[in-house]
């Protein structure tokens, strides 16, 4: 499929051109901006991994009883498929369907994934959640587990944060599950730091996207001008992050420009915060029945089970 240049370029355009400019948190994610969300992961203030991670080690062997062995996870956004060797290595499915946009990235991932768990069925498919995909037709006939690990859910608003669950459900099939990592609400100088740490790589990570806009869309930021904000907006239950123009600055692209007052800002990314009650609601109205859920002592994060 020939890529259309026209496509993120308009993208790009359209959101810098809305009267609250933004820009969508894909586009964080060019080589560079994936390296810096690695060193996000590790960082001491970015607890969200490792209290995943934790949850998953201590609770691998019942979540392994509950899932019952032969199934067949899936995972989209897949990545280095890190989360899932180790989840496999717990529950002995009998088959992974890797499932990301990044071809080159999934089949290095997966490469990985076969040498160090050889009996394991792989398969990989390159699609987008966003967009309508269908599963490998010959998957073996046990239930599905579908995997989302992370707190991805929390960049998606409520509205497509439903509609997404609904469509895990769809990929989960009968009688299967969705595992899912949830980041929940706590107090706000602990959320604040985990997206403004005191090594600054979130505020590389941040200021990165202006990079990657230059290459994608030929814009012309000099991130030294802007400045990475992160905020917790308690009514919306959400971390903000934003570019704030450090002056009165012009951008220009092929095609258009946008004047910025110093202060004015650009919002790049939303991370919803959850309670637990609320996200196992929410799994109720996807279609979901019961669900489980486990969480770390200091109740920072959350991993549901939900079944079709
Ligand atoms: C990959 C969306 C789960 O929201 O915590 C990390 C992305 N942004 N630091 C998150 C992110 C800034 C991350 N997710």
């Amino acid at each position: 499929m020939p890529a259309s240049p026209a496509g993120p370029a308009a993208e790009i355009a359209a959101g810098l051109c809305a009267p609250q400019a933004r820009i969508a948190p894909k586009f964080f994610y060019d080589a560079e901006g994936s390296a810096l969300f690695e060193r996000i992961t590790e960082l001491p203030e970015y607890y969200l991994t490792r209290t995943e991670r934790a949850i998953l080690e201590a609770h691998g062997a019942e979540i392994g009883r509950l899932v019952g062995p032969g199934a067949t996870v899936i995972e989209p956004g897949a990545g280095n498929c890190r989360k899932a060797r180790a989840l496999c290595a717990r529950i002995a499915p009998a088959c992974f369907v890797a499932i990301d946009i990044s071809a080159d990235f999934l089949h290095a991932a997966v490469a990985g994934l076969r040498a160090t768990l050889p009996a394991l069925d792989v398969r990989v498919l390159v699609a987008d959640l966003g967009a309508e995909f269908s599963l490998p037709p010959d998957l073996p006939a046990g239930p599905r587990l579908s995997f989302y690990p992370g707190s991805s859910i929390g960049n998606f608003d409520p509205a497509p944060a439903l509609a997404l669950l609904r469509r895990l459900h769809a990929l989960s099939g009968p009688d299967g599950a969705l595992l899912i990592g949830v980041d929940l609400v706590k107090d706000e100088a602990v959320l604040e730091a985990a997206y403004d740490d005191a090594a600054g790589v979130t505020a590389a990570f941040n200021l990165n996207a202006l990079r990657h806009l230059n290459r994608l869309a030929g814009t012309d930021f000099e991130p030294a001008g802007w400045r990475h904000r992160a905020r917790f907006n308690r009514a919306q239950s959400r971390i903000e992050m934003h570019l704030e123009a450090a002056d009165d600055t012009l951008v220009s692209w092929p095609g258009g420009r946008r004047r910025f007052r110093r202060g004015e800002r650009i919002h790049t990314e939303n991370s919803y915060k959850y309670r637990a009650d609320a996200f196992a609601g929410l799994l109720d109205r996807a279609g979901f029945r019961t669900s489980t859920w486990w969480t770390d002592p200091a109740q920072w994060f959350a991993v549901f089970l939900a079944r079709t």
